[in-house]
């Protein structure tokens, strides 16, 4: 699994401390207020548990699950929805949680689709932040690191489901994509 990175862009220690601090931010922002978390499954996966243990106050965490890019690294701009959230949002406060926002149409269309169901108040937190990429324009209120344009996997991220399992995001090297 090693030896398909090129290199370590951020460290397991790097991660850690940014998350301490989008914590804390997230927990000011949202002091006495009713917080639900959905986290768009997979990518997400490993992010969550993180963000969600460093933001001391009661919380609620539910998940979506959206089609993406299958096996290749190039969005398609079709967003499938595979299971919609367990919980009504109305009147809520709804915090997205994503683990990396490329060309902002997965997110533009899960806003849009969350909006109609008149939440409280609507905001996204991403792990990771391409804007190299960007086609279309999407506020990340809490965004842990703006990275340039590799295609990354590790701590959640994947390429063909694997890579998941890295405790680091790291740059896959181009051969193991082009083959
Ligand atoms: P967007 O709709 O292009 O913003 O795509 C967002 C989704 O594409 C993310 O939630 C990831 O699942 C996936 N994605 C985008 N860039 C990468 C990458 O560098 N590595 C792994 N997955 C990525
Ligand atoms: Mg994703």
């Amino acid at each position: 699994m090693l030896n398909s990175i090129e290199k370590v862009l951020l460290s397991e220690n790097q991660i850690k401390e940014r998350i301490k601090e989008m914590g804390a931010s997230i927990a000011k922002d949202y002091e006495g207020k009713d917080l639900l978390l959905i986290g768009i499954l997979r990518g997400v996966a490993l992010f969550i548990g993180d963000i969600s243990r460093a933001i001391p106050m009661p919380l609620e965490i539910d998940f979506m699950a959206i089609s993406s890019y299958g096996a290749s690294t190039r969005s398609s701009g079709v967003v499938r929805i595979l299971k919609d959230l367990d919980s009504s949002i109305t009147g809520r406060h709804v915090l997205i949680v994503e683990d990396i926002v490329d060309t902002g149409l997965t997110l533009s269309y899960l806003i849009r689709m969350l909006q109609d169901r008149r939440p409280a108040s609507l905001e996204i937190c991403a792990l990771l932040d391409k804007p190299a990429r960007r086609l279309v324009d999407v506020d990340v209120k809490h965004k842990g690191f703006t990275i340039p344009d590799h295609f990354v996997v590790g701590y959640g991220l994947d390429y063909g489901q694997k890579f998941r399992n890295l405790p680091f995001v790291g740059i896959l090297k181009p051969e193991v994509y082009s083959k």
